[in-house]
C-alpha cells in the first residue's frame, strides 16, 4: 500500500531564510535532454530565524554546484530527499548550479515538457523545481533573465517572460535568445517556450500611452483560429482600465497555445501559456460556449497580471487570494460582455454542480484550507468558484464604489509583495469602514451553510417578518483538523441576503424596515450576522411573495417553504433574472423528486407532472418571442436541474430513478409542447452570417434547446429533424447540438453522424474531443463498454489531458446513470484509468479520482462496488501524493 502523503499546515509557515534578487537562467534544449545553468544572486532574509539554505528540486540531475565562483566540496552540501541543502552560506552570495533534465520524458506536464510542436513550461504551483534547484515558494520574488538555446529549424520560436534583449545563431544549426523580465516575480510565474509556432500580433495602446504588442502563438496552420482570442485580449485590457484603473505594465503580452496542458491556462508574467481549448476557435470548429469560455479564460489570465502577479500569494494556502479574486473579476467581465442574467445563472449552475458537492464530500475545505497533502489537489471549485462568491459578497456588502477603493488601497499597500487573504480583507475593511472580522469565517470554515427562512404576515399590523436561521454543521475537514490537534471553532457567517417583495399583481413593494421612517427602494441588502435574525417590513398591505437571495447573493442552500403558486408567480414576475430562473428550477426539482419517489414505488405513469407546470413552461417559451424577450434566458429556464444536482437533494441517491424521472419529464414536455417547440424551432432559424455574440448565440441556444426536446419524441419525423439539423448546420454550435442528441438515439443515423463527424474532423484535436465527449455522455445502454472501447481508438491518447477529460472525466462526472451503473463497470473503468494514468500524470489521475467523492451517498450495493475500486487504487504499490490524498480522504 502507498504511504500516506505528509500533511503541510498553514500554521507552520515561516518566512524564507534566503531571498533571491536575480536569477540568470541558461536553458539549452537537446534531443533527449536539456541542460539548465542557473545563477542565483542570493542573500539572507533579515526577518528569518536563519538556518541552512534549502533549495527545492525534483527529477534533476546535478552536474555542478558552486558558491561565489568556488565549486562546493562534497562535505559542504547534501541532498535531503530531493532538497539541496547547504549548511553554511554568507550573508550575500552567488550560487551557480548546472542540472540535466529530461523534458521529453516529462509526462506530468509540470516543469519543462515536450508537446507536439516543441517545449513548454508549467510552473504553478511547484513546477519550477523540476527545471532547476530553487527556493520554489511564492514569497521568494526575483528578477529573471533567461537565455534559451535550441535547434533553429525545429524550434524557431524562443520565448520567455518580459522583453527580448538579444538573439543569435550558433553552431550546428542552433540558435539562442535572451529575455529579461523587469518585474520581480515568484518562480511559479516563470515560463519559456521553444517551439515551431505561427504567430499573429496586434497592438493595444493603454490610457497612459504604452504601446503593448499582443501576440498569439499557435501550432502551424491554425492562424485562422486566433481572431477571437486576440479580440478577447484587447477587450480585457480595456475593461481592466475602465473598471479597475489597471493598465498593462509590459511591452509584450504573449499567449502561447499548447495541446498538452493539465489545466485551462497559466498567467506567467507576459507569457501566458494556454490550453488550445481556450484559444482556438473558428465558427465551424468551436461552439458558442467555446467562444464564451475563450473570452473568460483570456480575461482571467490577463486579470491575473495585477491580481496574482503584481500582488501575489505569500504561500499556497492563500491561493484563493488570487484565484477567487480573479474569477470574480472575470465573472464581472463576463456579465459586462454578455447577458448579465444568463452569465450569472450559468455560474450558479456551475457552483451547484461542482462546488456544493465538493463542500458536502470528503474533500470539503474552506477557500483557504489550513492543511493539504498535495497543493495541486486544491485548485478546486471551492478555492476558485466559492472564492469568487466570497469576493462577490464583499462587493455586495460594501458596494461597488467602496470595493473599487478597496482594490486601489490593496494595490497601494501591496504592489510587488506576496501577501495573505487577511491583507486583502483589511484593505476592503479600511476602504469601506465595514467591520469584516466576522466575515473572515468564510476563509476558515468548510461546508455550504443553509439558511432556513420562515415568514410571518400580520395583516392587522401590516407587518411582514422574515426569520432567518443559519445552519453550518461541521464537515469531515473540521473532524480531520480536530484529530490533528487543530480544532477549528465554528460560528455564524456574515452574509448579504438581497431581497425584494412582490405583491399579488407581481409588482415590487417599496421596502421600509422596522425603525426606518420611509421606504428605501424595492430591493434591499439584508445583512445576516447572527445564527438567528429577524427582518421586519412595515406597511405591507397584503401577504407578499418574497424574492430571496436575488442574484444568488450568497453561496448557501436556501430553505423556504415556497408553494407552487408562489414559484409560478416568481417565474412570471420577479425582476431578478436569477430568481425567475431559480423559481423554475425549484418547481422542477420538487416535481422531479416526486417522480423519483413514484418510480421507486414501481409506478410507470407520469401523473406526477402537474399540468400547471407544463402550462408555465409553455408561457415561458412564448415569452422569448414578445418584445424584450430574452431567448438565452428562456433556454436556461427550459433546462431542468441536472441529474447530479438532483442527486444532492436525496438522502440515498438512486441514479436510475433520477435518470428515469428526468427523462420522463423531458419526454412529457416534448409531447405536450411539441407544436410550440417546433414553431419556436422554425421561427428561430436564421441565415445571418455566424457570430458568437450575445443575441445570435441566445437565439441559437433556445433553438437548440427546442431541438433537444423534440429529439426526445420517439417519432421518425422528429428524428429526421435532428438529422437535418446536423446535416445542414452552418456552424459547430448547431452541429454539436444535433450530434449530442443523436448520440443518445438508438437509430442508424446515430452511427452515420458520428462516423461522418469523425472522418471530417479527425485532424482537428479539439473537435475530436467533442466527438469523444458526446459518446461519453450518451444515455444509451452499453455506454460504459463504448467508453472502454473508445479508450483503444486511435482518437484517444491517455497522455493528453484534454482527451482524458473529454472521454473519461465527462463519463465519470457527467453521466451518472452509467458511471454509477449497478454492475460497477463504471467504477472499474475509472479505477483502471486512474491506476494507468497515475504514474504518468498524477494531476490528471487525481482529477478523475475526485469522481468518487460522493460514493457514500449511494445504496449499500453501490457503496461496496465503489469501495472495492477505491481500495484497489489505494493498494497500488506507488501512488502519487495527488491520488493518495483524494482516495485516502474518500475512504477516511
Ligand atoms: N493559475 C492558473 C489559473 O487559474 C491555474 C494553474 C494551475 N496549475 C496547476 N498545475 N495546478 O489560471
Ligand atoms: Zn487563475
Amino acid at each position: 500500500m502507498a504511504d500516506t502523503p505528509a500533511t503541510i499546515y498553514l500554521k507552520d509557515y515561516t518566512p524564507p531564510n534566503c531571498l533571491v534578487d536575480q536569477v540568470t537562467l541558461d536553458i539549452s534544449i537537446h534531443a533527449g535532454f536539456a541542460r539548465v545553468a542557473a545563477r542565483l544572486a542570493m542573500r539572507r532574509n533579515p526577518v528569518s530565524a536563519g538556518g541552512p539554505l534549502k533549495l527545492d528540486g525534483e527529477d534533476l540531475q546535478l552536474e555542478s554546484l558552486s558558491l561565489d565562483g568556488q565549486p562546493l566540496t562534497a562535505s559542504a552540501w547534501r541532498l535531503e530527499g530531493e532538497t539541496l541543502v547547504i549548511d553554511e552560506v554568507p550573508d550575500a552570495f552567488v550560487l551557480e548550479t548546472v542540472v540535466r533534465i529530461d523534458p521529453d520524458q516529462n509526462t506530468q506536464l509540470s516543469g519543462l515538457y515536450r508537446s507536439k510542436d516543441g517545449y513548454f513550461t508549467q510552473c504553478e504551483a511547484q513546477g519550477f523545481r523540476r527545471i532547476t534547484y530553487y527556493p520554489d515558494r511564492p514569497d521568494v520574488m526575483a528578477k529573471f533573465v533567461c537565455t534559451l538555446h535550441a535547434d533553429k529549424a525545429s524550434f524557431p520560436v524562443l520565448l520567455a517572460n518580459g522583453n527580448p534583449v538579444a538573439q543569435g545563431d550558433e553552431d550546428n544549426g542552433r540558435h539562442w535568445a535572451t529575455w529579461e523580465d523587469p518585474f520581480a516575480k515568484p518562480a511559479y510565474l516563470f515560463a519559456c517556450v521553444a517551439a515551431k509556432l505561427d504567430m499573429v500580433e496586434d497592438y493595444y495602446v493603454t490610457t497612459s500611452g504604452r504601446r503593448v504588442r499582443c501576440a498569439v502563438y499557435v501550432e502551424p496552420g491554425k492562424l485562422d483560429q486566433c481572431d477571437h482570442a486576440m479580440a478577447a485580449i484587447k477587450k480585457s485590457m480595456k475593461w481592466d482600465e475602465d473598471v479597475f484603473g489597471l493598465e498593462m505594465d509590459l511591452d509584450h503580452y504573449m499567449i502561447v497555445a499548447v495541446g498538452d496542458f493539465n489545466m485551462g491556462a497559466m498567467e506567467n508574467k507576459g507569457l501566458n501559456i494556454f490550453n488550445t481549448k481556450y484559444v482556438l476557435a473558428r465558427p465551424d470548429t468551436a461552439t458558442d460556449t467555446d467562444y464564451q469560455n475563450i473570452d473568460r479564460v483570456v480575461a482571467h489570465e490577463y486579470f491575473h497580471n495585477w491580481t496574482g502577479n503584481r500582488v501575489t500569494c505569500r504561500d499556497w494556502f492563500q491561493l484563493s487570494l488570487k484565484e477567487g479574486l480573479t474569477v470574480f473579476r472575470d465573472q464581472q467581465f463576463g456579465m459586462d460582455m454578455h447577458s448579465a442574467g444568463v452569465t450569472r445563472i450559468q455560474e450558479v449552475r456551475g457552483l451547484r454542480a461542482a462546488q456544493f458537492p465538493e463542500d458536502a464530500g470528503p474533500m470539503a475545505h474552506p477557500i483557504r484550507p489550513a492543511s493539504y497533502a498535495e497543493i495541486n489537489n486544491f485548485y478546486t471549485a471551492t478555492v476558485y468558484e466559492k472564492g469568487a462568491e466570497v469576493i462577490r459578497m464583499i462587493h455586495t456588502l460594501i458596494g461597488k464604489q467602496a470595493f473599487r477603493r478597496g482594490m486601489d488601497l490593496y494595490f497601494q499597500r501591496h504592489d510587488g509583495q506576496a501577501v495573505t487573504c487577511e491583507d486583502f480583507i483589511s484593505a476592503m475593511q479600511d476602504a469601506s469602514g465595514k467591520d469584516l472580522a466576522q466575515f473572515q469565517r468564510w476563509y476558515n470554515q468548510a461546508g455550504t451553510p443553509k439558511l432556513v427562512v420562515r415568514s410571518q404576515f400580520d395583516a392587522a399590523a401590516r407587518r411582514y417578518t422574515l426569520e432567518v436561521t443559519q445552519q453550518f454543521p461541521a464537515t469531515p475537514y473540521e473532524e480531520r483538523m480536530t484529530k490533528d490537534g487543530l480544532p477549528q471553532a465554528r460560528g455564524p457567517y456574515h452574509l448579504p441576503i438581497v431581497i425584494g417583495l412582490l405583491d399579488g399583481e407581481g409588482r415590487e413593494l417599496p421596502l421600509r424596515l422596522e425603525g426606518e421612517t420611509s421606504p428605501v427602494g424595492t430591493q434591499r441588502v439584508l445583512e445576516l450576522r447572527e445564527a438567528q435574525q429577524r427582518f421586519v417590513f412595515e406597511d405591507v398591505a397584503t401577504e407578499p411573495v418574497p424574492s430571496l437571495l436575488r442574484g444568488f447573493s450568497a453561496p448557501v442552500l436556501l430553505d423556504y417553504p415556497y408553494s407552487t403558486a408562489q414559484l409560478t408567480h416568481l417565474m412570471a414576475y420577479d425582476t431578478d433574472a436569477v430568481n425567475r430562473w431559480e423559481a423554475g428550477q425549484r418547481l422542477a426539482t420538487g416535481i422531479l423528486l416526486e417522480g423519483v419517489a413514484a418510480i421507486q414505488a414501481g409506478k410507470t405513469t407520469n401523473d406526477w407532472i402537474p399540468q400547471d407546470y407544463i402550462t408555465a413552461l409553455a408561457r415561458l417559451l412564448g415569452s422569448a418571442f414578445v418584445e424584450g424577450g430574452d431567448p438565452a434566458l428562456v433556454a436556461e429556464a427550459l433546462n431542468p436541474p441536472s441529474e447530479n444536482v438532483l442527486a444532492e437533494q436525496m438522502e440515498v441517491v438512486d441514479p436510475d430513478a433520477i435518470h428515469g424521472a428526468r427523462m420522463t419529464l423531458l419526454r412529457t414536455l416534448a409531447r405536450e409542447l411539441r407544436e410550440a417547440f417546433l414553431a419556436a424551432y422554425l421561427e428561430l432559424a436564421s441565415d445571418e452570417p455566424y457570430s458568437p455574440e450575445g443575441e445570435q448565440a441566445g437565439r441559437r441556444a433556445l433553438r437548440n434547446a427546442c431541438l433537444s426536446y423534440l429529439a426526445q419524441l420517439d417519432e421518425a419525423g422528429a428524428q429526421a429533424l435532428v438529422v437535418g439539423h446536423f446535416e445542414q448546420a452552418g456552424n459547430m454550435t448547431d452541429t454539436f447540438a444535433a450530434l449530442a442528441s443523436l448520440a443518445s438515439l438508438d437509430i442508424p443515423a446515430r452511427h452515420v453522424a458520428l462516423d461522418s463527424f469523425y472522418s471530417k474532423w479527425r485532424d482537428e484535436a479539439l473537435v475530436v474531443d467533442k466527438w469523444l465527449q458526446v459518446q461519453a455522455l450518451s444515455r444509451l445502454p452499453g455506454t460504459t463498454a463504448d467508453v472502454r472501447a473508445l479508450m483503444t481508438h486511435p482518437a484517444f491518447d491517455i497522455r493528453n489531458p484534454n482527451k482524458v477529460y473529454a472521454l473519461v472525466r465527462a463519463f465519470c462526472a457527467a453521466n451518472p446513470k452509467h458511471f454509477h451503473g449497478a454492475d460497477g463497470e463504471g467504477y472499474r473503468l475509472a479505477a483502471d484509468v486512474i491506476l494507468q494514468l497515475d504514474p504518468m500524470n498524477p494531476q490528471v489521475a487525481s482529477r478523475i479520482a475526485r469522481c468518487f467523492d460522493r460514493w457514500r451517498k449511494f445504496d449499500p450495493a453501490r457503496q461496496a462496488l465503489a469501495r472495492q475500486q477505491l481500495e484497489r487504487i489505494r493498494a497500488a504499490s506507488s501512488l502519487s501524493a495527488d491520488v493518495a490524498e483524494v482516495v485516502g480522504k474518500a475512504l477516511e
